[in-house]
């Protein structure tokens, strides 16, 4: 059996996959067994920021994992204390108390516990079109209805109300309200930024009345908006930040960051076996330097807009819009986008759907634009359209 055969016996068969198998890694480009390159706008769901198998990641988790891989936080470690740090650094002001976790799914989970235990309440406002992840709190929190209906009831005590409707969120919000959680630009429903206004009313309406902003930065966070976190962007700050995907330069992980206003957290409350261990922690503490070091959220900032700029410039009556922030770009079809991206990776190129009618592109912050040329013009290819540079 070759591994695509193997992969399909073996393995439950709750993805959705397409028909390549990726081997290797490098920077913006992965490529298949028979040693075919991809541009990769991928990148792990918005995982490998940093790039694929970066040299100062790969040498810290080779260093680690010859010194200590497992160590439960029931114990103190080297590994741990230096990404805590750094982590503190680089969050926004206020946060300084992190709890390291494993997954993206894992953070919203233990910040939603949080909250309800630091508020003493249970209601959760969530938005219209959010994702959050498919366990079973996060799933609550997360808006589609056919990855929740399977598995009702969910957790009680979850409304959603329309993004961006700042009056909605505020009638929403009471004296029930344990926090309200949002993603600064929703990823999977269709990439979709928040205004200013909406995340600056939110804000003011859980101030006064006493709820906490969960912000859900597992997608926007670690430079891939052109800020190290999106909120940035909207002059807001949250009591609790989310963090996982880009935060170790793609080894499993994940985090929850929380400001002072929320209080003692109980011992043993929430907990993770896996969680700060020590290669995770070796991983994310090389990836943040780089992130640091090379500013990758500014060269997002920038790539991302010459990314946007040529696709405007792209002119096909197939688009409909083009949104989003640094290299987190959503193309809006007036059709399906399904058959595009598999039309992209049969000329080279990945690119991940966002809904139906979205093809989005995550790619790691470190592509160039030479790739991002050579995307645009495969994907002006596949739509039919007539490829431009950006000053035509
Ligand atoms: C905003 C957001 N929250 C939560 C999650 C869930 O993360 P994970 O798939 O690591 O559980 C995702 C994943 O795409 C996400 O984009």
């Amino acid at each position: 059996m070759n591994h695509r055969q193997i992969e399909d016996q073996f393995s439950v068969g709750v993805y959705q996959k397409r028909d390549l198998v990726i081997v290797r890694g490098e920077g913006a480009r992965v490529w298949d067994e028979a040693g075919r390159e991809y541009v990769d706008c991928v990148a792990g769901i918005g995982v490998a920021n940093v790039g694929h198998c970066h040299p100062a990641v790969v040498a810290a988790i080779q260093s680690q994992a010859a010194r200590l891989i497992t160590c439960n936080e029931i114990f103190y470690n080297d590994a741990r204390a230096r990404v805590l740090e750094r982590l503190d650094r680089i969050t926004p002001e206020g946060i300084n108390r992190f709890f390291l976790c494993n997954s993206g799914t894992e953070a919203v989970e233990g910040a939603i516990k949080f909250a309800r235990m630091a508020t003493g309440r249970k209601h959760v406002v969530a938005a219209m079109r959010g994702y959050h992840g498919k366990t079973l709190g996060s799933l609550s929190a997360t808006w589609e209805r056919k990855y929740k209906e399977p598995f009702a009831p969910l957790v009680p005590e979850f409304s959603h109300m329309p993004y961006n409707n700042a009056a909605e969120f505020e009638k929403a919000i009471d004296d029930q309200t344990a926090a309200v959680i949002l993603e600064p630009i929703q990823g999977e429903g269709g990439v979709r930024p928040a205004t200013a206004e909406f995340m600056q009313a939110v804000r003011r309406a859980c101030d006064e009345k006493g709820a906490l902003l969960i912000i859900d930065e597992i997608q926007t966070g670690f430079g891939r908006t052109g800020r190290m976190f999106a909120c940035e962007h909207f002059g807001i700050l949250p009591d609790i930040l989310t963090m996982a995907k880009g935060i170790a330069g793609g080894v499993p992980m994940g985090a929850i960051g929380i400001d002072r206003r929320v209080g003692e957290i109980e011992k043993q409350s929430h907990t993770s076996t896996f969680g700060g261990n020590p290669l995770a922690c070796a991983a994310a503490t090389a990836a943040i330097d780089v992130l640091v070091g090379q500013d990758l959220p500014r060269h997002a900032a920038e790539t991302g807009a010459y990314f946007v700029e040529r696709l405007r410039a792209m002119a096909s009556p197939r688009v409909r819009e083009i949104r989003g922030l640094g290299l987190m770009i959503g193309l809006e079809l007036k059709e399906k986008a399904g058959p595009f991206a598999q039309a992209l990776m049969q000329e080279g190129v990945l690119a991940l759907l966002a809904g139906t009618t979205v093809l989005r592109f995550l790619p790691p912050l470190v592509i160039s634009r030479e790739q991002i040329d050579r995307v645009v013009d495969t994907l002006a290819h596949v739509l039919g359209a007539a490829p431009r540079s950006a000053a035509e």
